[in-house]
C-alpha cells in the first residue's frame, strides 16, 4: 500500500503523543495559558507536538512541519507537509470532558494523502490513506446513506472565539432544530468530522477553524465515501476557516441553509 510507512509513523507518533497526555490527565498537574480569547493552550499540547514532530522528522527528515503549537498559520509549503493538532479539543482535556485527539494528516502537492485521528479518552482510532477508503479501529467506515434531513443528525461547533457572525449562526442553527433530528457539538472538530466519516452524523458545519483542526478529518470522510467544501461550495476549506460537510445529499442540504443565513460576503474569510 503506497504511504504505509507514513501512515505507520503517524500511528507511532499519535500513540506516544497519546501517552503524554494521559498522562498529564491523570497527574491533572498542567498550567493552562491563553493564547487568545477562549483559546488554551497547556502542557500537554506543547509536550505532545514536540514528540510528534520528533517521531515523524526522524522518519522523514525531508519533510515540512505545520503543528498548531509550533507554525505560523500562512500557505502550504511546496512538497510534504505533515498538518499537526496535539490536542484537537484543548477546553475539553482542561475541563477533563473526555472528548479531545491527536489529528495528524501528510498533505503532499496541496493534496492529502494521509489522516489520523486518535481520540485519546476512548482510544478510538480513524485512518485514511488517499484512493485507500478510511477505517475505525482498522475496519472499514462509510458515511450514513440516510438523505433525509429530517431524520439526520448534524454535527456543529459554536462560535466561541469571534462573535461576530454569531447572530447568523443562531439563526442557522435554529432551522437545524427546526428541520432535524438534532444537533451536537463534541468540541473537537477533527473528531466531528470523523463522526461524519463512520455515519454517526450525516453532516456537519463550523467556521473559524483552522488548517490542523480538517486536514485529517476531511481526507478520512473522503475515504469514507462523503464529500466536503467551503462555505461557497468550492475547495478553500483547508485555509478558507469554514468547512461543511456530509453525505453528498446533507451536504448540500447544509450548503443551501447556510447560505441562506449568511450575506456573500460572510461565507469566506
Ligand atoms: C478547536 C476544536 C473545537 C472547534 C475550534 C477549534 P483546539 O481546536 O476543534 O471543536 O470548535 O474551532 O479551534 O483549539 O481545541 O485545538
Ligand atoms: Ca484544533
Ligand atoms: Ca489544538
Amino acid at each position: 500500500m503506497k504511504y504505509s510507512n507514513e501512515l505507520e509513523a503517524a500511528k507511532k507518533a499519535a500513540s506516544e503523543a497519546s501517552k503524554i497526555i494521559q498522562k498529564y490527565a491523570s497527574d491533572q498537574s498542567f498550567d493552562i495559558d491563553l493564547k487568545g480569547k477562549n483559546d488554551l493552550v497547556t502542557d500537554a499540547d506543547v509536550a505532545s507536538e514536540q514528540k510528534i514532530i520528533q517521531i515523524l522528522l526522524q522518519a522523514f527528515p525531508g519533510d515540512h512541519i505545520l503543528a498548531e503549537e509550533s507554525s505560523v498559520k500562512s500557505t502550504l509549503p511546496a512538497g510534504r507537509v505533515w498538518i499537526i493538532d496535539p490536542i484537537d479539543g484543548t477546553t475539553n482535556f482542561a475541563h477533563k470532558f473526555p472528548r479531545y485527539c491527536v489529528s495528524i494528516a501528510l498533505w503532499e502537492d496541496q493534496q492529502p494523502k494521509v489522516g489520523l485521528v486518535l481520540e485519546v479518552a476512548s482510544q478510538e482510532l480513524f485512518t485514511a490513506v488517499s484512493g485507500e477508503g478510511a477505517r475505525l479501529n482498522g475496519k472499514d467506515i462509510h458515511v450514513s446513506k440516510n438523505t433525509d434531513p429530517s431524520s439526520s443528525l448534524i454535527g456543529t461547533g459554536f462560535p466561541y472565539r469571534s462573535l461576530h457572525l454569531v447572530d447568523n449562526y443562531l439563526q442557522l442553527f435554529k432551522r437545524m432544530m427546526d428541520k432535524t433530528h438534532g444537533v451536537r457539538r463534541p468540541g473537537t472538530a477533527a473528531w466531528d468530522l470523523c463522526n461524519v466519516a463512520c455515519g454517526r452524523f450525516e453532516g456537519f458545519y463550523e467556521y473559524g477553524l483552522s488548517p490542523w483542526d480538517v486536514a485529517a478529518g476531511a481526507l478520512i470522510i473522503q475515504e469514507a465515501g462523503g464529500v466536503v467544501c467551503d462555505w461557497e461550495g468550492g475547495e478553500n476549506w483547508l485555509f478558507g476557516e469554514r468547512i461543511v460537510a456530509g453525505n453528498s445529499s446533507l451536504r448540500d442540504f447544509l450548503l443551501k441553509e447556510i447560505q441562506d443565513c449568511f450575506e456573500p460576503e460572510q461565507l469566506s474569510k
